[in-house]
């Protein structure tokens, strides 16, 4: 079923994006990625008279600004990774040298997922200070760093919705970056992900509502930055505790994908009542089904890859699987879906647990084929 029309802008023109949305009279507005939050499309869009679903510009520096995030968990003793931020690279290596590894250094600013470098030896650490800092290899984004203490546990996303006063609890979800299976290979945006969480439980959802995301959006509305939208919480759970290592001003992909298809309530409902400030008004209920999804890429990703091959099979899924379309075009017929990304496309199925749901997936991309694709074999696998 094709629900969908691409239309051709680049994610950071505003202006062109909101003269589109205007040509088009688009209804409403509901914002992806992290960049254009970060650059202002929703104040720009909320000026013009668009609803548009996400964080202003101000609210949503708990993403784009590392520093900013971490001195809002310090101030209102949020449980988190202890960091420092520096702007001068001899002070930030001295810093390094004194610490032992393994230790993570971040880029401040937004840097599609590579700015984040888990350094296990110190060498590693200010080689990752040098590529920032020095040879700015991340441009302005890296031109200041967080250098953070590495948490242990196993690592999960937790999502609330939010007007900025109402906070709701929504669901978790455990996110695979890296590109290949048993978590080998460089990190990616996400091969695939699943929810609940294994080693979830209603005691850690709450744990992590009442210690960490209602605290976050509270500590924005008293920061004079009313956070509305969804709040990504990237958390690392042990036995004992939950801290959180980073905030994202939006869903995430491919956690998007795993917890959506959980959500019992009408989105819309959400969305609109988000935009009005009237979330007190609706009640979230999710399915206790599992969800699994597994994303294909393009051959070489996360590295250089080709586009532009004919993807087939997308015929013969079950009607009850879920194929999310990314990095795909319509090709020269209107029935013909060309690859046009890294990630091309993700697979999410519902199950009654994770093995079923899991299965389901497998089975069913398997019948999709494109030049080069890949994908992980072991998402969502416990032995
Ligand atoms: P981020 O872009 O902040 O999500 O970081 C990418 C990945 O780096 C995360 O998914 C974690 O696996 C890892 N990471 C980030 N911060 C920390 C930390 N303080 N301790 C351990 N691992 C981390
Ligand atoms: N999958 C992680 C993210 O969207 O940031």
């Amino acid at each position: 079923m094709r629900i969908a029309q691409n239309i051709d802008v680049p994610a950071t023109d505003i202006k062109a994006l909101a003269k589109a949305a205007q040509q088009k009279k688009i209804d409403l507005v509901v914002v992806g990625p992290e960049q254009p939050l970060a650059e202002g499309i929703v104040d720009y869009f909320e000026s013009i008279g668009i609803p548009i679903f996400g964080p202003c510009k101000d609210a949503a520096e708990i993403e784009s600004s590392k520093s900013f995030a971490q001195s809002l968990l310090k101030k209102y003793q949020i449980p988190g990774a202890k960091s420092v931020t520096f702007a001068d690279y001899q002070q930030a290596r001295e810093y390094v040298v004194k610490q032992k590894p393994p230790i993570v250094i971040k880029a401040d600013g937004l840097a599609a997922g590579k700015g984040v470098v888990v350094a296990p030896t110190t060498e590693d650490a200010l080689a990752a200070l040098a590529d920032f800092m020095q040879a700015k290899k991340l441009g302005a984004s890296g031109e200041k760093v967080n250098i953070q203490e590495f948490l242990t546990g196993r690592e999960m996303s937790n999502f609330v919705f939010t007007d900025g006063t109402t906070v709701l609890p929504f669901i978790s979800a455990c996110d695979y970056k890296r590109v290949f299976d048993r978590d080998l290979g460089p990190n990616t945006g996400g091969m695939g992900s699943y929810s609940p969480p294994v080693f979830g439980s209603h005691a850690l959802e709450k744990k992590v509502f009442e210690t960490i995301m209602a605290p976050a959006v509270k500590a924005m509305a008293q920061e004079g930055r009313p956070y509305r939208g969804v709040l990504y919480g990237g958390l690392m759970v042990t036995n004992s505790d939950v801290k959180v290592f980073e905030f994202n001003s939006r869903l995430g992909d491919p956690e998007a994908q795993v917890i959506l298809p959980r959500l019992k309530t009408d989105i819309m409902d959400i969305i609109v009542a988000v935009i009005k400030g009237k979330l007190g008004q609706v009640k979230i209920e999710c399915t206790d089904d599992a969800c699994v999804g597994v994303a294909m890429a393009s051959g070489g990703y996360p590295g250089s890859y080709k586009t532009g091959f004919p993807v087939s099979g997308l015929q013969d899924v079950d009607k009850d699987v879920l194929v999310f379309h990314a990095g795909t075009k319509v090709g020269s017929t209107p029935w013909e879906v060309l690859s046009d990304g890294g990630r091309v496309l993700t697979v999410a199925a519902l199950g009654k647990t994770i093995a079923q749901a899991r299965e389901k997936v497998y089975d069913n991309i398997s019948r999709i084929h494109f030049e080069g694709a890949h994908y992980r074999k072991d998402i969502a696998w416990f032995k």
